[in-house]
This record gives structure tokens, C-alpha cells and sequence, in this order.
């Protein structure tokens, strides 16, 4: 079976307090969603690699994308939500037979720009015999508390057993979108939990902290010193 990789970028990035929609910020002298796409498109074992924009995206086309035009799928295909989006994306490639229900399928957010391609070789092998699938992902390290409106704490949750939920999520076609569409689109943050409301267990693959999520503005200088480091 194949294995596709797809980026949902059909965000606005609003929590960044920006215009420019996160997956555009400028990052080590690229749009942030550059490093990502490089990383899925230099990895041999991935076929093709399809990114999911908004329907009136104007930004993509000043860009220059040719380093990954052998691989490249450009799907202007965005929902409301990342798993409209997602499952949108995966609905397009699957009307147009461009795959197969069993070809795996590796959902990366375009907010995770330090994905490195040892984490990301880790995660393909870990599961590319599993009868379900899974996702990267991180012991939480920090006590976490529960507050009221106030700001004020009310609780302390047991961090035993919590891990952090990164991308790449890796599922076969046929069950992302099986779940997906049976999912509550609108409720969900990532693939895995569609998954689980099947009732099934995706496996978690120990990631590093460098695939960290840009959230916030701060997070921005961070990538960039990841980046730089690594000579992107
Ligand atoms: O905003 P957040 O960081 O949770 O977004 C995660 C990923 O989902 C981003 O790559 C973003 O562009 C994408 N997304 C999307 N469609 C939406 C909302 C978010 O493709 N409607």
C-alpha cells in the first residue's frame, strides 16, 4: 500500500493575533508551512504529499513551491474546521481514485515546522505493520491544573498516563474517512479521536519536543532557532 501525507491548511491562525494566516508567517526566510512540506517530500517512502487550502486562498500562488512539484497536490478544499478540512481533502483524493482505501495516510499540521525526518522514519515504522494506526506524541511534563473563570485553581490533574497529541496522525485512508465523517467535525482537534470513537486504540509513537506546535507568537522565534540550527 502507498503512504500520502496531507496538510490541512485551510487555517486562519487567529490565536496568533496575525493578518497573515499561520501557515504563511515568514519562518527562517520561508512561509512557516515550507519546512513541513520539505520534510514530507524529501522522505522516499512518501508518494505524494497534498496540501488542503482554503477554497479563497490568494496567498499560495506567490510562493515558490518548485523544489516539490513531483510530489506536490494542491487542494483548495478547506471546511470550518481541521477535520472538515482533513476529511474534505481525503473525500477529493479518494472520489478521484487518486488512492486506495488501504494506502496509509500521514495527517501533519502545517503549525508543526520542526518535524525532522528521523521522528518522522520513527513514526513510519513504528506502524506500518499496525492493524490501526497512530501519532506521534509526548509524556506531559508539566503538573497540570484545572481553573475557574477567575483564573483561580480549582483542581490538579493526575499527569499519570497523560501524553501530548502531535502530527503526524497515520491512518489507513478508508478508516480516516469512515471516521471522520461519522465524527463530531466541529468538536474534534485531531484525527486520533475519530479514531477512538470507533471504539479503537491508535498507538502513540514516542516524539521529541522539537514538534512542537506554533501557538503563540513566542513559539515563532523558537522554530526559527530549530530551523536554523539545523541549516533550513
Ligand atoms: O489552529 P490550529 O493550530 O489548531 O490548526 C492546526 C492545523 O489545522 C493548521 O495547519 C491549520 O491550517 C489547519 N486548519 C485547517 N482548516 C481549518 C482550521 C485549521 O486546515 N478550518
Amino acid at each position: 500500500s502507498r503512504l500520502i501525507a496531507l496538510i490541512p491548511a485551510a487555517g486562519s491562525g487567529s490565536r496568533m493575533g496575525n493578518q497573515l494566516p499561520k501557515q504563511y508567517l515568514p519562518l527562517a526566510g520561508k512561509p512557516m508551512i515550507y519546512h513541513a512540506l520539505a520534510t514530507l517530500c524529501h522522505t522516499p517512502r512518501i508518494d505524494q504529499v497534498c496540501i488542503v487550502l482554503a477554497p479563497d486562498d490568494e496567498l499560495w500562488v506567490r510562493y515558490d513551491w518548485s523544489p516539490f512539484l513531483d510530489k506536490l497536490k494542491v487542494l483548495y478544499r478547506g471546511g470550518a474546521t481541521r477535520a472538515q478540512s482533513v476529511l474534505y481533502g481525503l473525500s477529493a483524493l479518494q472520489s478521484e481514485g487518486a488512492i486506495q482505501d488501504d494506502d496509509w495516510v500521514l495527517v501533519h499540521d502545517a503549525a508543526r515546522p520542526c518535524l525532522s525526518s528521523a521522528q518522522l522514519d520513527r513514526l513510519i515504522d513504528a506502524l506500518v505493520q499496525d492493524e490501526v494506526g497512530g501519532l506521534l506524541a509526548i509524556p506531559v511534563a508539566d503538573t497540570l491544573k484545572r481553573a475557574d473563570e477567575k483564573q483561580c485553581v480549582i483542581g490538579t490533574a493526575a499527569r499519570e498516563g497523560l501524553w501530548q497529541a502531535q502530527t503526524p496522525q497515520m491512518f489507513r485512508l478508508g478508516l480516516l474517512v469512515a471516521a471522520l465523517n461519522k465524527a463530531d467535525n466541529t468538536a474534534i482537534t485531531d484525527d486520533a479521536s475519530a479514531i477512538e470513537a470507533l471504539g479503537l486504540s491508535p498507538r502513540l509513537v514516542l516524539a521529541d519536543a522539537y514538534n512542537f506546535k506554533v501557538t503563540y507568537p513566542q513559539d515563532l522565534a523558537l522554530a526559527e532557532l530549530i530551523l536554523q540550527q539545523r541549516g533550513a
